[in-house]
């Protein structure tokens, strides 16, 4: 099948998260089964990978009651695949990727796509989105009499990109809007997210739990009724991770590559790690890790609170590494200065640093409030850090713990901070039973969370969308 990625990210051209990982990963994993994938995206100003110009593929799109021009570039992921990138001066060549502009941003990267994919030649069988930024595309490219299926994959419900009534006059979208929004169907909210969940002839999310979760109003989001509706072309797949990219035997990052044979190597990643941190370098103490967004879902306002009594009542180190919030960051340095010996943190993004944690660190915090699948506990197990993970979305559908046969991590249950504190003082015992604690390592290093048995549900996804594809375009 010659599968279209429409999304925001892909690893390493862009990325800000885990759909980054997702997108050039699950291409790839595409493309060893046989498929023809290629990926589109808006051309920002911070890319810097090489790329060319697609020559005469200029073209002007109406846009918010103006016209601008669009043109074509080209460039590869590892492996050959092509990536496409949409550029336009005005909206899509910021640096900042998500910003105040983000909305009109993938607005005009959503309307410019029919013609895109038209220019370019592509002929896709399926065209899968990714995410609110690509939400709209399913709507324009039915308004275009596009000749594929649309899957639309929710890697994050709480983002949306909501707007209001004054963008949607503006945007157009009102008319089209009507025109295509079944009449027996929720009112779609005024966000773009919506429309994704309206009109793909086929919806997928992170992880089969986070599937089940939002069809709740706990985890809905507002969306929950919308997402009943589309209930029968809903599921669940766990994201995997790109098992030659993740690799500690081979990754350039570490001080020290390892594997499950040669584990007692590891540690001096972890003295490295200790030492780039200001930590004191002694391999018996445990070192917690923690690479994530600093935003709200990742449990950071539950770690702020724990932080005092995980000081007094543990004898850990912790070393947190994350962008995003700028008040998480102020009050975390602010405690990283206080307790100098045992908490050490990191602000921006650092793929290196990153890497070093999952290598080096003794285990890797996820206390997450809510988490549509997480690639973190997937990548800690693979370089041997055991998750310590609240019981929440796709953590439950990867982490078991360790109390149960199959365990491979340690997991809380509420979002309180005596929950997350015994699940650290469990971890911390664990730590300190040398042999069973590096069988675990080995086991969890030997589980395999690549894309090898979900890229072939993928498959199967394309195959039910361009059966819907079919029925509804008679
Ligand atoms: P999310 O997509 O919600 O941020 P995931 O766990 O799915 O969470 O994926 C996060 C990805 O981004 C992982 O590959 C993680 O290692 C990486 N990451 C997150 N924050 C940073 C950071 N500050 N520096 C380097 N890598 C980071
Ligand atoms: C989102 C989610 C995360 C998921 C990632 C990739 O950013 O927050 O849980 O792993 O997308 O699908």
């Amino acid at each position: 099948m010659r599968i279209l990625f429409v999304a925001s990210e892909a690893f390493p051209i862009v990325k800000v998260g885990g759909l980054a990982d997702v997108t050039s990963s699950l291409a790839r994993a595409l493309m060893h089964l046989g498929h023809d994938p290629c990926l589109i995206l808006p051309r920002y100003g911070s890319i810097t990978a090489p790329v060319e110009d697609v020559p005469g593929s200029g073209f002007p799109v109406s846009f918010m009651g103006s016209r601008e021009q669009v043109a074509l570039q080209k460039t590869t992921l590892e492996g050959g695949i092509p990536v496409y990138l949409v550029q336009n001066e005005n909206y899509l060549g910021a640096c900042q990727i998500y910003d105040r502009d983000e909305l009109k941003r993938f607005l005009l990267f959503s309307t410019s796509l029919p013609e895109a994919i038209a220019r370019l030649g592509l002929r896709p069988d399926v065209i899968h989105c990714h995410d609110w930024h690509t939400a709209l595309a399913p709507l324009y490219l039915r308004q275009a009499g596009a000749e594929a299926p649309c899957v639309f994959t929710i890697h994050n419900l709480a983002y949306q990109g909501p707007f209001d009534r004054e963008f949607l006059l503006q945007s157009g979208l009102s008319t089209t809007w009507q025109e295509h929004t079944p009449s027996e169907a929720p009112e779609p909210g005024l966000n773009f997210m919506s429309q994704g969940i309206l009109l793909a002839d086929f919806i997928t999310t992170v992880s089969p739990n986070y599937a089940s979760e939002i069809l709740t109003p706990h985890y809905g989001e507002g969306l929950e009724r919308l997402l009943h509706y589309r209930r029968n072309e809903l599921c669940g797949i766990t994201n995997g991770i790109d098992y030659d990219e993740y690799n500690p035997a081979t990754d350039p990052h570490l001080a020290r590559n390892y594997d499950s044979d040669t584990i007692p190597g590891r540690v001096d990643n972890k003295i490295a790690l200790q030492k780039e941190c200001g930590l004191p370098q002694e391999y018996g103490v445990p070192l917690f890790g923690m690479v994530s967004r600093l935003e709200e879902q990742k449990g950071i306002d539950l770690l702020l609170q724990a932080i005092d009594r995980f000081i007094t009542e543990t004898g850990s180190q912790l070393v947190a590494l994350g962008e995003g919030r700028e008040h998480y960051q102020r009050l975390l340095g602010r405690l990283a200065l206080q307790f100098p010996d045992r908490l050490s943190v990191f602000t921006g993004y650092d793929e290196r640093l990153g890497r070093l944690i999952y290598g080096g660190a003794d285990m890797l915090l996820m206390p997450s409030r809510f988490e549509p699948c997480g690639l973190g506990q997937l990548i800690a197990m693979r370089y041997g850090a055991v998750p310590v993970v609240r019981h929440t979305g796709g953590l439950v559908d990867t982490v078991h713990d360790v109390a149960q046969d199959d365990g491979n991590g340690y997991v809380f249950q509420g979002y309180t901070v005596p929950e997350l504190l015994q699940a650290v003082k469990r971890a911390e015992a664990g730590f300190y039973d040398r042999d069973d604690w590096q069988s675990l390592m080995r086991r969890n290093m030997n589980l395999d969370f690549s894309w090898k048995a979900s890229a072939g549900k993928y498959e199967e996804i394309y195959l039910l969308a361009r059966d819907t594809f079919r029925a509804r375009s008679g």
